[in-house]
């Protein structure tokens, strides 16, 4: 069956990139370089494959490429909108429209990675990033890391999402003098044969708390902690705090657990007390004030944006996401 690997450059430290998407400490170059156009020459991108002398040279390994919609984008802002046009390309996005025919957008890479392993191909190359490798975890057969020699203390990790140990087996390594090695691993035979919960628990965790000057929110469920469709999270407003006028494109569903909070929508202002739920409607404007210190319990579909009247384009949540 096709396999879908994940093949990709990391640091020491287990970093695909620096902070702000920084690359250039990843070296290519010399008898490494040669290895990977021998061997991936097809993960080579379109524009590089002529310079690299490499433009008739056959796939080796993938005839498919799935990649994150942060993975495509610097290439599309220099108006590369086809960077792997030897491949069918994939881009997984809930927000992106496809800017080119040969390039695929969908919003669920585990649904598109079983349908390809149905059908006949070569393998699937999972380029990456993080987010993205996060989402397709329990799909990945292969790891191919080439592993730098550097160490740089922060920036985008390999796997960005919840903390789930899942085991790789070392199957090959080859080492290069400058301290590049390349090692296959193949999912752990335990672990893929372990059934798969029914169910999913999440632990709350500080990196999904989010402070804003009037609220914090504290994401629970969200598609990139483990639920599929709905979000939730906790919210927390000291007494006096006003959030800002606003709307969000999905229906939300406040329960009160401690506290009053107020909502004002059309000139009209309702006061919802502990015990008590509140439903807002999907685009509704409204302004969330707390009279006194207030807890609640939201959940939503995980895709709602918010708008603010007056202002262009939405903005994500990044509790919910
Ligand atoms: N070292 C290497 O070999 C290598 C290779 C590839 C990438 N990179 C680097 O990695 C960085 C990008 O990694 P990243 O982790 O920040 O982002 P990413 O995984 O490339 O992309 C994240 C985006 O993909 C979409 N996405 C991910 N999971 C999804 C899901 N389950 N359902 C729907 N959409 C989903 C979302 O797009 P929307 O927000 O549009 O919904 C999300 O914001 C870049 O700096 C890139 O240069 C390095």
């Amino acid at each position: 069956m096709r396999k879908l690997t994940y093949f990709i450059h990391a640091t020491l430290d287990g970093y695909i990139a620096g902070p702000e998407g920084q690359y250039d400490f990843f070296p290519f170059e010399g008898e490494e370089a040669d290895a990977i156009l021998a061997d991936f020459p097809e993960t080579m991108p379109t524009p590089a494959r002529a310079p690299l002398g490499i433009a008739d040279r056959a796939a080796q390994r993938f005839d498919t490429v799935i990649m994150g919609r942060a993975t495509y984008d610097p290439g599309l802002k220099v108006g590369m909108t086809s960077p792997y046009a030897h491949l069918t390309q994939y881009v997984v996005s809930r927000t992106l429209v496809s800017p080119d025919p040969a390039v695929t957008v969908v919003d669920d890479p585990v649904a598109l990675v079983r349908e390809l392993k149905k059908q006949d191909g070569m393998d699937v190359w999972l380029c990456g990033g993080g987010k993205l490798a996060s989402a397709l975890r329990d799909e990945i057969d292969e790891l191919i890391i080439k592993r730098e020699p550097i160490v740089i203390g922060s920036g985008i990790p390999l796997f960005d999402g919840p903390f789930v140990p899942s085991r790789f087996v070392p199957v090959a390594t080859r080492s290069f003098d400058s301290g590049l090695t390349i090692t296959t691993f193949s999912k752990d035979a335990k672990d893929s044969n372990k059934e798969a919960p029914a169910v999913h628990i999440i632990t709350p965790s500080d990196d999904a708390v989010t402070v804003s000057p009037n609220a914090t929110m504290s994401g629970l469920a969200s598609p990139s902690r483990g639920s599929a469709e709905l979000s939730t999270w906790t919210v927390a407003m000291d007494a006096g705090a006003s959030g800002p006028e606003h709307s969000i494109s999905r229906e939300q569903v406040w329960t009160v657990t401690a506290g009053v909070l107020e909502v004002t929508c059309d000139g009209r202002t309702e006061k919802v007390v502990a015990g008590q739920t509140l439903v807002l409607p999907p685009d509704l404007v409204r302004r969330i004030h707390a009279p006194e210190r207030v807890e609640a319990h939201v959940s939503m579909r995980s895709d709602g944006v918010a708008s603010v009247p007056g202002t262009e384009g939405t903005r994500e949540l990044p509790w919910a996401r």
